[in-house]
């Protein structure tokens, strides 16, 4: 069989712990040819590191070396180097969010059309178990039709200290693009993606603005902290359903939350730990699963996924049309924050 010939674009920490070492794991499909960093020093200690035969410092030089590219640098490059990777005819797995805005996705679904080639981004929460077996039972009818999601992504205090998290030039905001863009995903794929039609929304930082801050994910500067660190909103969709939604870097609460929950028309799931919910035989039930099969790193399923998508073998888990949905709610959420009003979302029609 072909392999697939993967080439990696910014070589910093997800590169490294996640998206190098899961493409090792199934060399049968693929074989990383080609690194690329703006940093050489970077780009050159990675190839050794997992013997990557070429480094780039360019990443349009690295396109002819091969079939896809893993996108793994600060969010305000991905848009550019998707749409220049598949002008060129590779395929893309891009790290979330998508893009800084959800123009910019826009346009990258637009060369993704054009070119015929796999566009994916890096949503990995779908693959874990819980999230599995809460997709399974949606699928299945068990509870319904479902109408309101409840997600909570919060931390307590852990504002990443490291790396370009609170840059917003690099990143485009904080808590909410970062962290919370995972549950959003989530949370609209389990509600079968239906599209969000107007977004309440409110986001804060005064806590990293206050100096002194406990911060247990190391240390920032409080004076030009300028991202969210913690966001409220309240969405509704196309369809009926609703969402509440939190998610947070640094809030006053007792302890850090993950929490998604589904409530149908006729039972609910909790996803974390995973519990069905039903009203039944004149009882109210509570289902926990005992054990939820797969035990493999979400990360290799999900560039498991990407490579047979690729090579034709398989259905495309994460669809650049449903995670272009989670910027659309990010973009609107902040205008909403921004403006004090509710914001209305505009879905194109050749898109969904
Ligand atoms: N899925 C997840 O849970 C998850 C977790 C962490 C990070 N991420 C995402 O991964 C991306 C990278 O995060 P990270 O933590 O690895 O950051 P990082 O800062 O550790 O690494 C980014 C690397 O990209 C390089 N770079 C910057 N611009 C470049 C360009 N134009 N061309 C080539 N290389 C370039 C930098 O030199 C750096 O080495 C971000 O989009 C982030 O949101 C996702």
């Amino acid at each position: 069989m072909q392999k697939l010939k993967m080439g990696i674009i910014g070589a910093g920490g997800i590169a490294q712990d996640r998206h190098i070492p899961a493409y090792q794991l199934i060399s049968d499909k693929v074989s990383i040819e080609a690194v690329c960093d703006v940093n050489m020093a970077t780009a050159q200690s990675v190839a050794e590191k997992f013997g990557i035969p070429k480094v780039y410092t360019d990443y349009s030089e690295l396109f002819s070396e091969v079939d896809a590219i893993t996108i793994c640098t600060p969010n305000k490059f991905h848009a550019e180097i998707t749409i220049a990777a598949l002008e060129a005819g590779v395929h893309v797995l891009c790290e979330k969010p998508m893009a800084m805005t959800t123009k910019e996705c826009e346009a990258m679904i637009e060369a993704a059309n054009e070119s015929g080639k796999v566009l994916s981004i890096g949503y990995h929460y779908r693959f874990m178990k819980e999230s599995q077996a809460a997709k399974k039972v949606i699928v299945e009818q068990e509870i319904g039709e479902p109408i309101v999601a409840r997600a909570q992504a919060l931390r307590r205090r852990k504002v990443p200290g490291w790396g370009v998290f609170t840059n917003k030039e690099l990143q485009g905001g904080g808590s909410l693009i970062d962290w919370g863009c995972h549950f959003l995903d989530l949370s609209l794929w389990l509600l079968g993606n239906p599209k969000p039609v107007q977004v309440m929304g409110k986001a804060y930082n005064h806590l990293s603005k206050m100096p002194g801050q406990v911060n247990q994910w190391g240390s920032f500067d409080h004076e030009t902290f300028n991202v969210d660190d913690h966001v409220t909103a309240y969405i509704t969709f196309d369809n009926g359903a609703s969402m509440l939604f939190e998610t947070s870097w640094a809030a006053n609460i007792k302890e850090d939350v993950e929490h998604i929950s589904i409530s149908g028309l006729q039972g609910g799931i909790d996803v974390f730990p995973f519990e069905l919910n039903q009203a039944k035989h004149g009882m109210l039930l509570n289902s926990q699963a005992n054990w939820i099969p797969g035990d493999e790193d979400p990360g290799l399923i999900q560039v498991r996924n990407f490579a047979n998508a690729c090579l034709g073998e398989e259905e495309l888990i994460v669809k650049p049309e449903e995670a272009m949905q989670v910027s659309q709610i990010i973009d609107a959420i902040y205008e909403s924050s921004q403006t004090g009003q509710s914001v209305k979302i505009d879905n194109r029609e050749d898109f969904v």
